[in-house]
């Protein structure tokens, strides 16, 4: 008999397909909205495999709604959504996408910064919107990437990535992370700090730390007033990570000379949230990962678990 699997979005046909060999298969058949929660509830209620995004929260309420779930698998490499404890308790699986997003992930922290450091968003409305008169020297002056110094607040496989990148750039490199990145700091000259310092030194502070109960509200106002007045926070990893209220208030007081942000604390981000009247902010929708390569690699990811649990297999990238 074939397992039941659940989709809890509307993915390409090409890659579900295959799927059909091993399981009886449903899904919410929307690509672009979330399904309602009591949707969901509803739909795990007989289902043995789930395969959700970011956007599902996979939690004891729900897994008391599915008696018969055995495997998750998450869209993302990222995992806050899903209670990992609550999982192990009832000996469910689950899985995630980690590696193949590394370099599409680190790209678009690179595109941030530059974004923010150069004022590229800001300069095109400006263009846009008819403002354009001249050339004159102090024009839409930014920052430079080149040579200055970046801090990197967790060293995993994308923090690296993204210290790589800076080499190109001759920044300075510092990082922070809970274990010392010994090969990495012999290899490539970068350098481990405190995070005090890596937040007082730093031009540009990047998090690239997961989210978890030890990363909530890592950056507040404490940890925001050490930096430089004209440095720049970049996110591109999860929104609750950063005092967002905290961090309205250094770049609305010119403590704090931009930020590049691809989380929040709450996504999609209200439409009148403060941080959107900031023109040096540059808000981005959560696409780190969003290359059609990678998006389809992590597709794959997930459809490789599902083969080989369909087929007995050992499964790999598992997380629980
Ligand atoms: C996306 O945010 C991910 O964690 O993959
Ligand atoms: C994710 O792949 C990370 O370890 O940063």
């Amino acid at each position: 008999m074939k397992k039941k699997l659940f989709i809890t979005r509307k993915f390409p046909t090409h890659i579900v397909e295959p799927l059909q060999e091993y399981y009886e298969i449903s899904q919410w058949e929307e690509e672009e909205i979330v399904i309602p929660r009591d949707k969901l509830l509803a739909a795990v209620t007989d289902c043995e495999v789930l395969w959700v995004t970011i956007a599902d929260q996979v939690d004891e309420e729900l897994l008391s709604y599915a008696p018969n779930l055995k495997l998750v698998t998450n869209l993302a490499v990222g995992y806050n959504n899903i209670d990992v404890k609550a999982l192990r308790k009832k000996g469910i699986m689950a899985t995630n996408t980690p590696g193949v997003l590394t370099n599409t992930t680190a790209d678009l922290v690179f595109g941030l910064l530059l974004a923010t450091a150069r004022r590229i968003p800001e300069s095109e409305r400006y263009l846009r919107e008819g403002k354009w008169k001249s050339w004159y020297p102090m024009q839409l002056v930014g920052k430079d990437v080149s040579g200055a110094t970046i801090g990197i607040i967790g060293m995993g496989r994308i923090g690296q990535a993204v210290a790589r990148r800076a080499k190109g750039f001759e920044m300075k490199v510092l990082y922070n992370n809970r274990r010392r990145r010994h090969e990495a700091e012999e290899m490539y000259g970068f350098q481990y700090v405190s995070l005090e310092d890596l937040l007082k030194q730093s031009d540009f502070v990047v998090i690239m730390t997961p989210y978890n109960s030890d990363t909530e509200g890592l950056i507040g106002a404490q940890e925001l007033a050490l930096m430089k007045d004209d440095a720049v926070l970049i996110n591109a990893s999860r929104g609750g990570i950063i005092d967002e209220a905290a961090l309205y208030d250094v770049l609305k007081n010119g403590n704090l000379w931009a930020a590049g942000l691809d989380v929040f604390e709450q996504e999609p981000i209200a439409m009148d949230h403060p941080l959107l009247t900031l023109p040096n902010v540059v808000a981005l929708p959560h696409i780190g990962s969003a290359s059609l390569e990678t998006r389809t690699a992590m597709l794959m990811l997930n459809v490789k678990a599902l083969m080989a649990y369909g087929q007995g297999k050992a499964i790999s990238n598992r997380i629980d």
